[in-house]
């Protein structure tokens, strides 16, 4: 897993050896007007939490974000596949053992049909430990005539619609530091241990179809599956070896103030690294090329990704890359496109036939969730799952058309029997939507939908790994 026992990955952040302008550029930001930021009142009180998130020890080390760039670079070669899955807002509250089970669960039974769909590695990513701070569209809601601050996540306030809950509080900076720590040593237990058995993990698919009313359009690829594993296990395949997988944390860079309190020297390098998390991302919202997150992000070498809506254009797209990738470096920046079921098969064509093939570093990746928020009639937000399958074969034909390569998956899920996503082989309607709508912000495919939607994937990137 990313969490390498390598000695050297705990020698790295030993002596710091950066000069002072590598130092001064990561302050850089703070002269560009951050959108999205907290408003905290008791600058003091800000002062001390950020001092002492300066000294905690690194959440992830700089070689395994440097593993990460080399396994993304893959990606982007069409040697791997890079599954990304977790909630849109973690919460402190469901940082629970068996939660987090069941999310890697997930993702680890998504990633076993993806395998053996693509004949590639799957690059395993969890938008987990540290995926608490949200964009908002408004600043504030408005509910029965009371005004008070948005919620933004739980590093920033609580949901509560209550004055004190909804104060932006310093000391979640801290809080959801320690629960990112207690989330990545699980993480770390369960990816390590006998749980990611391939054996078990393809058992459990089964036990999944067993259920599903749709069984008989996944029924062959799983009984292939399972003679391909009663084949390694008659040529004496080391299944203990194949028992431990690498997993990685991956979120929004969206609060600057944690990130940058959370950024160290690499000693091997002297560049800085963002130790919150191995993968992080820019936002749809953040995204604008003199902003401050395009020029933090630049001054880090994690691996990072950019998202990019339908109003993209390629002239923006080139200039990304000069910012947050100069050097051209395979695996650094990944772009993760979320144009919407309606748009993509006329945006996403387009833009990779005019930068595809001035790109072959960058890793192109669909997010399928953020273009198809819609609203129910009865108020809920959700997405159909008609919608988020539907762009993600847009996403395959487009990179058939233009040539480009496919790199991988990034979706919101969760392994509870959650109802929050219309559609799915239980055929969840807006109804449906009332007995078990948990999430805090963005509608998740819950356990179920999850697998059907990796059965439905597979027969894409069966296609397109034949093409
Ligand atoms: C998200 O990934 O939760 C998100 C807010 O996405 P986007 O920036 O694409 O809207
Ligand atoms: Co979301």
């Amino acid at each position: 897993m990313g969490f390498n026992a390598d000695p050297r990955f705990f020698e790295a952040m030993g002596s710091v050896q950066a000069t002072p302008e590598t130092l001064e550029g990561l302050e850089n930001w703070r002269d560009l007007a951050p959108l999205q930021q907290p408003t905290y009142t008791d600058p003091a009180e800000l002062e001390t939490v950020l001092e002492e998130l300066s000294s905690v020890p690194p959440l992830i080390f700089a070689g395994a974000a440097d593993l990460l760039t080399s396994r993304i670079a893959e990606a982007a070669a069409g040697r791997a596949f890079i599954l990304a899955g977790g909630d849109c807002a973690e919460t402190f509250a469901d940082a629970q053992a068996d939660k987090i089970r069941r999310r890697i669960q997930t993702v680890l039974q998504m990633a076993a049909v993806l395998t053996y769909a693509g004949s590639v590695p799957v690059v395993k990513m969890g938008r987990m430990a540290g995926q608490f701070a949200k964009p908002r569209s408004s600043d504030v809601e408005t509910r029965d005539g009371v005004t008070l601050p948005s919620y933004r996540g739980d590093i920033v306030n609580g949901h509560e619609f209550t004055p004190e809950a909804r104060r932006h509080d310093p000391h979640r900076l801290l809080q959801a530091y320690h629960v990112s720590s207690s989330t990545l040593n699980l993480i770390r237990a369960f990816t390590q241990g006998g749980f990611a058995d391939l054996r078990r993990v393809h058992d459990w698919n089964t036990g999944f179809l067993g259920s599903n009313p749709n069984y008989h359009r996944y029924e062959q690829i799983a009984r292939e599956i399972d003679r391909a594993l009663k084949f390694m296990a008659a040529c004496g395949a080391d299944f203990d070896a194949l028992n431990s997988v690498e997993f990685f944390a991956a979120h929004e860079a969206l609060l600057l103030e944690y990130e940058r309190a959370l950024t160290r020297i690499d000693s091997r390098t002297g560049n800085p690294y963002a130790v919150s998390g191995h993968f992080l991302w820019i936002g749809e919202r953040t995204r604008d090329l003199d902003g401050a997150h395009v020029d933090f992000l630049s001054r880090v070498h994690n691996p990072i990704g950019v998202k990019l809506g339908p109003t993209i254009t390629k002239d923006e797209v080139l200039r990304l890359v000069d910012r947050l990738d100069p050097d051209r470096t395979p695996g650094r920046l990944s772009f993760i496109t979320r144009m919407g079921a309606g748009k993509i098969r006329e945006k996403l064509p387009a833009l990779l036939a005019e930068v595809g093939h001035e790109l072959p570093q960058v890793t192109w990746v669909c997010d399928p969730m953020h273009g198809n928020t819609i609203t129910a009639g009865n108020g809920f937000k959700t997405r159909r799952f008609e919608d988020v399958v539907e762009e993600v074969a847009g996403f395959f034909d487009a990179h058939a058309e233009a040539g480009t390569v496919p790199g991988g998956l990034h979706i919101e899920l969760t392994g509870d029997d959650v109802t929050e996503v219309l559609g799915g082989g239980a055929e969840i309607d807006e109804e449906g939507l009332r007995r078990r709508y948990e999430t805090l912000v963005d509608p998740r495919l819950n356990h179920d939908q999850s697998l059907e939607m990796a059965f439905q994937v597979a027969e894409l990137l069966t296609k397109a790994s034949r093409a």
